[in-house]
């Protein structure tokens, strides 16, 4: 449906991976390696799949992953996605490009919503302190810093799709005018989306998605990205720490070191190093060098909810969904993302069914077998 909903340019940015694609479809064909080795003749009439992270419950072993300019896919993007999680009793991670504020997300999510915060960081650290402290103020408990990408990977879709600088090419400018739905829900009412919590980068009105601000954000990233700067943002940030983009064990005990609560295993859906291994490959060498010293999450190609329970089966602590909610968002707003968390938390119901493990909590690496 997403696909028809919202025009190429739009669809080909959330569905493509860099380069050969090889780590984008890496992390689907992932799943098809391990199998499930169920047991019989156990009742499975009360299932559970709720579970902690970080200190709290969430209803479901996941949480909505952060993914930039959900305005370009449906016109209350950020809202409407953590309006979904909130009702499924899961965490929603804002971007820190998404096109809606972070005070408002928090303040339209309703009491509910679980909101955390993504920061890049960049090259002025007074700005990502500045967010810190912004996302201290409204209410935010957990910080989310992603270090794979202060270096842009090369995704051809989006070069292709653009004739100039974020200009569209005439096959894209006239597949606009055949969606005009889009047209008339996002254009018309509110013009291209604008980068929302990254304003101060930018000169004073121009902070439209399709101006020269994308170019200048991205400038704007601090290749020099080290542990030290992650020692920095944990001594001014108080709350929860979770770095995002790990892929090595010896990060992740470096992660354990410098204070992070938790990790997010993450080749970037497939967006960034193309060829890089799938973070179902890493996470059993991560959680046993770990050993529950901090939260381990991981992204990347989670389409299924027998995906998720492979993933907790081999140590995960919750998995996070890109895509498969965005995909939701642009095929019906809210309820499209309220529709896609829906499918994969009954098939991680089914799944434990299906199983013989009612109770995710027990499910390990004895339900798996290599393939
Ligand atoms: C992303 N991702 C991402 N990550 C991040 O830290 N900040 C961001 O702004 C974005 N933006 C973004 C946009 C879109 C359209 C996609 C698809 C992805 C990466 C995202 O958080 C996550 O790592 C992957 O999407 C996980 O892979 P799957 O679930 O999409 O296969």
């Amino acid at each position: 449906m997403a696909r028809r909903r919202v025009p190429n340019f739009c669809f080909e940015y959330v569905e493509g991976g860099s380069e050969d694609e090889a780590t984008l479809r890496r992390n689907r064909e992932v799943f098809s390696n391990i199998a499930f080795q169920p047991r019989t003749l156990v009742d499975v009439t009360v299932r559970n799949q709720r579970r902690r992270l970080l200190g709290e419950e969430i209803a479901s072993p996941f949480l909505i992953g952060p993914t930039g300019f959900s305005g370009l896919l449906s016109s209350e993007g950020d809202v409407s996605m953590a309006r979904a999680a909130a009702s499924a009793g899961i965490p929603f991670v804002l971007s820190n490009v998404s096109t809606t504020s972070l005070e408002d997300v928090v303040r339209r999510a309703g009491a509910d919503a679980r909101v955390w915060m993504q920061v890049y960081m960049y090259r002025t650290r007074e700005f990502v302190e500045k967010i810190a402290r912004r996302a201290q103020d409204a209410g935010i408990g957990t910080l989310v810093l992603t270090t794979d990408s202060a270096i842009y990977g090369k995704r051809e879709w989006d070069v292709r799709n653009f004739s100039g600088p974020l200009s569209l090419n005439w096959r894209n400018k006239i597949d606009v005018i055949r969606h005009p739905r889009w047209i008339f829900d996002i254009l018309f009412p509110h013009g291209f989306p604008h980068f929302a919590n990254v304003g101060d980068l930018l000169p004073p009105g121009q902070t439209s998605v399709r101006g020269a601000a994308s170019s200048m954000i991205g400038q704007s990233l601090d290749p020099s990205l080290c542990w030290r700067d992650v020692e920095w943002l944990r001594d001014i940030w108080p709350g929860k720490l979770v770095i995002k983009g790990v892929m090595n064990a010896q990060d992740a005990v470096r992660a354990i070191s410098v204070g992070a609560d938790g990790i997010v295993l993450s080749n970037h859906g497939g967006r960034q190093l193309d060829g890089a291994l799938s973070t179902m490959d890493v996470l059993p060498e991560v959680v046993a060098e770990v050993q529950g010293r901090l939260a381990v999450m991981l992204d990347g190609g989670f389409r299924r909810g027998s995906d998720i329970v492979k993933a907790v089966a081999l140590g995960a602590d919750a998995v996070l969904v890109g895509r498969a909610t965005t995909y939701g968002l642009a095929a019906g707003g809210q309820a499209g993302a309220g529709r896609a968390i829906e499918i994969l938390r009954s098939e991680i119901d089914r799944v434990l069914g299906l199983m013989g493990c009612p109770d995710l909590s027990q499910v390990d690496q004895s339900y798996l077998r290599a393939i």
